[in-house]
């Protein structure tokens, strides 16, 4: 295992933060901040470190309520890269069965010494609940429709590097916006960094009352697909959905899923991005997931650099001004 000491720098003057529950109130010098040690970490793990122990001593627990792939194994792995220990708290074989409920939970495991608590939920502001009775780091990985804070960094990370900037560009989500946490952090964290947003689906997904968080709508893809710099493409979240929002998920695929003619007709150097689990023949083509333009798996190795970021930004705060101290 190779170790090498990066140079990070000070804490960031701007970063105040104990703990990261959205992106809606981070201002572009936050944002910038997160990026710029993101990529410093991705510099460090491209070029082989596989340890940079600025967090020994450090607990970090995994609180999630709902499934992950990603989020989860990535959190773990930046806390380890940074030599912190890492727990996974599985809900379904806690007492939660039992009726104790998740405040208790989390000041239950809190008081076995975790420092930081990533959190996932169905319920939106379950991270805010628990940041305001616990005295650790808070987290937010996911609550239910609200933010995914570091999807949107890691997506918003994949597009600078490749573009150098956000300023100008036009970005579009595209797909289940309505139950889309992805989509609700990429938006604040995009305006705030100057890119133009639309968001785009069936109308059972995307609404005129969009336009209220200052994003253009569109209910057709290929209207708005020849102007796009970057496509950020949605999962259809059918568990968060009563009823079914279009006839069937051939025709969605019809008129959403960005496939080989689609793009012919798309700029050359459009940037194709999707959060994941993809869902391979609904809203990509795998012949696109998996070509030149897509930057899917890109987003993956960079969401282990900005968690390392995020772990490395919230504990310096907690370690500046322990809570009681
Ligand atoms: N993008 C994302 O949050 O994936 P997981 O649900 O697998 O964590």
């Amino acid at each position: 295992m190779s170790e090498h000491p990066i140079e990070l720098g000070p804490l960031p003057q701007c970063w105040k933060r104990r703990h990261l529950l959205g992106l809606e109130d981070l201002t572009a010098e936050e944002l910038t901040a997160v990026l710029d040690k993101a990529d410093l970490f991705k510099q460090a793990l491209v070029a082989g470190t596989r340890r940079v122990p600025l967090l020994s001593g450090i607990t970090n627990c995994n609180l999630f309520f709902e499934n992950s792939t990603r989020t989860r194994t990535s959190f773990s792995l930046a806390a380890r890269r940074l030599g912190a220990d890492s727990i996974d708290f599985s809900a379904s074989t806690s007492s939660l069965s039992k009726g104790e409920t998740v405040i208790d939970t989390a000041k239950n495991i809190e008081a076995m010494g975790a420092d930081v608590m990533v959190v996932r939920h169905r319920t939106p502001g379950t991270p805010h609940l628990l940041a305001q009775n616990l005295d650790c780091c808070v987290i937010n990985a996911g609550d239910g429709p609200h933010e995914h804070p570091t999807q949107g960094l890691l997506d918003i990370l994949t597009i600078r590097q490749r573009r150098g900037t956000l300023q100008g560009l036009t970005v579009a989500l595209v797909g289940d916006i309505a139950h889309s946490r992805t989509a609700r952090s990429n938006i604040w964290g995009l305006k705030t960094l100057g890119a133009h947003v639309i968001v785009c689906g069936p109308s059972t997904l995307v609404s005129p009352r969009w336009k209220e968080l200052d994003v253009e709508f569109s209910y057709s893809l290929d209207d708005i697909l020849p102007r796009v710099d970057v496509l950020n493409l949605l999962r259809i979240q059918f568990e968060r959905q009563h009823d079914r929002p279009f006839p069937s998920v051939r025709e969605y695929a019809h008129l959403y899923a960005m496939n080989r003619d689609r793009l012919a007709r798309a700029k050359d150097d459009i940037l194709i991005l999707a959060p994941g689990p993809i869902n391979r023949g609904v809203e990509v083509t795998p012949d696109v997931a998996d070509g030149p333009q897509s930057a899917i798996l890109e987003q993956v190795t960079n969401g282990v650099a900005v968690r390392m970021a995020v772990l490395w930004l919230v504990t310096s705060v907690l370690r500046a001004a322990p809570v009681g101290s």
